[in-house]
């Protein structure tokens, strides 16, 4: 078998493209605001993807930068101000913050009508109770990409190796309103390589090299690379692409595959958030 490869970059593009036709169309254009806390370099690099799409799909940028040394106080100031402020419409803290920060504490504070990342206790309730009104962007992505391929998921046992809010919980959560029999595996997972053998659609997030390998896959799996490693200024993800390509029936790459579809899905949650504040 050589697998089909879910190809994001071209998803995306189309999207992009369908978006930027709904911006040109609006008199006031959509915003959206990034609160940076210290000067992680991966950080740096995700910020910076965000700010060239949105400006090249006609909407506004903010960014408000902190050194790790500012108080949570405040970070949470900032946020109160933002969440007044009419031309924000989308408002999010890039993570991860500084350890000694409460996470939680401080995205709760963004006002879950401008939670385009999905991250508030609020959204990811409504998410948890079928109310998928504002989704966080990756795990979007990546259910987007599975129905342009008319992947089904009904059924299907699927494993999630990432228990972030960012990526598995939500995740979870989505397949689980799919109807998915889902796994939800972290480091303390005990047997994982046998879990990962027996999943009909495998999604990993674990940020290390060579995790999911052909000889631990079932023939013909759906492989989700979440993964993004950086290293000799090359970018990889979890998957041992070349060999599971003749294991596995589809297979997104990286990069190529999940990282696009998470900056256009941000994107369309904040156009969304932009509509759903002028009604
Ligand atoms: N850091 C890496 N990905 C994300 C994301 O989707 N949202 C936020 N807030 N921080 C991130």
């Amino acid at each position: 078998m050589t697998a089909i490869i879910l190809d994001g970059k071209n998803l995306a593009l189309r999207l992009e493209r369908k978006l930027k036709e709904q911006v040109e169309l609006m008199t006031s254009k959509p915003g959206l605001a990034i609160v940076v806390v210290g000067n992680d370099p991966a950080s740096e690099l995700y910020v910076r993807k965000k700010e060239k799409s949105c400006k090249s799909l006609g909407m506004n940028f903010f960014r408000y930068n902190f050194s790790e040394n500012i108080t949570e106080d405040k970070i949470i100031t900032t946020i109160n101000f933002l969440n007044k402020d009419h031309k924000v419409n989308g408002l999010m803290v890039q993570l991860p913050l500084p350890k000694t920060m409460d996470t939680v504490n401080i995205t709760n504070s963004i006002d879950h009508h401008k939670d385009v990342d999905g991250l508030t206790s609020r959204t990811l309730g409504d998410l948890f109770q079928r109310n998928e009104w504002q989704v966080p962007a990756t795990p979007k992505g990546v259910i987007r990409l599975l129905e342009e391929y008319s992947i089904p998921v009904t059924g299907k046992d699927v494993i999630i190796i990432n228990r972030s809010s960012i990526v598995g919980k939500p995740l979870a959560a989505l397949l689980l309103n799919r109807n998915a029999t889902v796994t939800l595996c972290h480091s303390f997972s005990q047997d994982l390589d046998s879990k990962i053998s027996k999943a009909d659609i495998i999604i990993s997030g674990t940020g290390k090299p060579s995790f999911i390998r052909k000889d631990n896959i079932k023939e013909g799996a759906v492989i989700i690379d979440v993964g993004i490693i950086k290293t000799d200024g090359k970018v990889r993800g979890d998957v041992d692409f070349v060999d599971v390509c003749e294991k596995a029936s589809y297979i997104t790459p990286v990069p190529g595959g999940v990282g696009p579809m998470t900056v256009v899905m941000l994107m369309e949650n904040v156009l969304a958030a932009k509509l759903r504040q002028e009604r």
